[in-house]
């Protein structure tokens, strides 16, 4: 019976639920693909520290050339996480004939067009369906099941983090900063959450899914990146009375004028599906013109879930060499030859409507002046809500706009801050609609 033997670089929390899968359900793997899956080495900075698993016959070191330059390996599964040395280290593998397994979404994010391309040309596998939403299968879904359509919408709660602390504020009635305290002490959010609560997780994110969903790479930095630091409880709590819930999504889009790239808070409806997709949980939304909108909803992190995803690659591979059919699925869907640039549109020209926050003083005259300036930027707008009276302090006044482009919407917010009855810089958020 034929043999894929594995090499490991990283045994850390992913690291270590893929060996435990590999270590004890190699019978059943070998059921379903006909092939064994044997875990040859595994190479980490600290191999004799003790991860609580029987390893048997494994080597462990922290030569990382005794995984991806060695002679008995097949396939180098990098979960060491960043961008270096996880690319030379990657691209040394298949240099040495390799296939490799990823779930490094910062990794594929930022070079995954050129290690795509180093795998084809080379004639090995480079897949990552970890890399987007841990157990979630939605790369596979996009490359596979949905190939036949013209995918022109991708949305979702792709961080389990951000999606937890805005759960938690809303449920609780509490700051960011008291929840993300929290979740640190809990484990699910890293001492330095800025990767998850910055966006720049979930963007990554965003851009594997865009490059697969509209067969174009986007450039990292064309990615319009806000988090959820400034979404304040008050912001949760309007956004409630008024039928919404805030959640951090990434929002790919796509039409005849380019494609639109953004992983910012949103509010969405509450009689939607992505609203009731709470805490830790994530969401993938795609629409494709046959299939209409589908959606994908598991956990999105953690060591088991995500080692169901990096295991799933590897019995694709073991499958296609069975049948020596490698490379039947290109890694971005699109064969390489075919993937295009598209023009990102400028967060400037995006349309849609807007929930608007500001504090002003409680006097006569002033939601005049306010719709004063909406008026002059010919902004429309659904409704208004004011509360509370306070002869001192400002009291928040709230509205949600018509359609109108971002650039309207910066334009009278600039405006309104100079007004006199204006007390704070003003805040805005997206409405996204719900298609489902
Ligand atoms: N955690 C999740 O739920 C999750 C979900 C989806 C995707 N991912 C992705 O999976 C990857 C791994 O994440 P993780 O959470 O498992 O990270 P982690 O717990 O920090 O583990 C990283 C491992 O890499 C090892 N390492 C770091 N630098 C190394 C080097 N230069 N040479 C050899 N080994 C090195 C570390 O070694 P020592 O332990 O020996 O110091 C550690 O074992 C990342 O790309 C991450 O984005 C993670």
């Amino acid at each position: 019976m034929k043999e894929l033997r594995i090499g490991l670089l990283g045994f850390g929390v992913v690291g270590r639920g893929v060996v435990d899968l590999l270590l004890t359900q190699t019978a059943l793997l070998r059921e379903r693909t006909g092939v064994t899956l044997r875990l040859v080495r595994i190479a980490t900075r600290t191999p004799q520290r003790d991860r609580g698993l029987d390893l048997g016959a494994v080597e462990l070191t922290a030569d990382v050339d005794r995984v991806v330059a060695a002679d008995d390996i097949d396939v180098v599964i990098e979960l060491i996480g960043g961008l270096e040395p996880a690319r030379s280290l990657v691209l040394k593998a298949l240099q040495q004939g390799k296939h490799v397994v990823t779930a490094n979404k910062a990794l594929i994010a930022t070079h995954g067009e050129m290690l795509v391309s180093q795998a084809a040309a080379v004639g090995r596998e480079l897949l990552f369906e970890a890399a987007v939403a841990g157990a979630v299968p939605v790369i596979k879904v996009l490359r596979e099941s949905l190939a036949a359509n013209r995918v022109d919408q991708i949305y979702g709660i792709l961080n389990g983090t951000c999606n937890y602390i805005l759960t938690e504020m809303r449920e609780k009635g509490v700051s960011f900063a008291a929840v993300l305290k929290e979740a640190q002490a809990k484990g699910f959010a890293e001492a330095d959450p800025s990767f998850d609560v910055d966006g720049i997780d979930a963007a990554h994110k965003l851009a594997i899914l865009a490059a697969i969903g509209f067969g174009s790479f986007p450039r990292f930095d064309q990615i319009h990146i806000e988090g959820i630091r400034h979404v304040s409880d008050v912001d949760i709590q309007w956004a409630n009375e008024m039928g919404y819930r805030i959640k951090l999504l990434g929002i790919a889009k796509q039409d005849a004028g380019g494609v639109e790239l953004r992983v910012q808070p949103t509010l969405v409806p509450v009689t939607g599906m992505v609203a009731s997709v709470e805490g830790v949980f994530n969401a993938v939304f795609i629409r494709g013109d046959f299939s209409g909108t589908t959606m994908y909803y598991g956990r999105g992190a953690g060591e088991r879930p995500t080692a169901s995803s990096v295991v799933a690659d590897l019995v694709d591979i073991a499958r296609n060499n069975r049948v020596d059919n490698l490379q039947r699925v290109a890694s971005f869907s699109t064969l390489p030859e075919y993937l295009a640039t598209y023009p990102v549109r400028e967060t400037d020209d995006w349309q849609g409507e807007y929930y608007l926050r500001l504090a002003v003083a409680d006097r006569p005259g002033v939601l005049a002046e306010v719709t004063a300036v909406l008026a002059r930027q010919q902004i429309s707008i659904d409704a208004i809500h004011q509360k509370g009276r306070s002869a001192v302090e400002a009291v928040p006044l709230i509205m949600v706009t018509h359609a109108t482009t971002e650039r309207q919407v910066r334009a009278a917010l600039a405006e309104m801050e100079q007004l006199d009855a204006v007390r704070e810089t003003p805040r805005f958020i997206r409405i996204e609609p719900s298609f489902i």
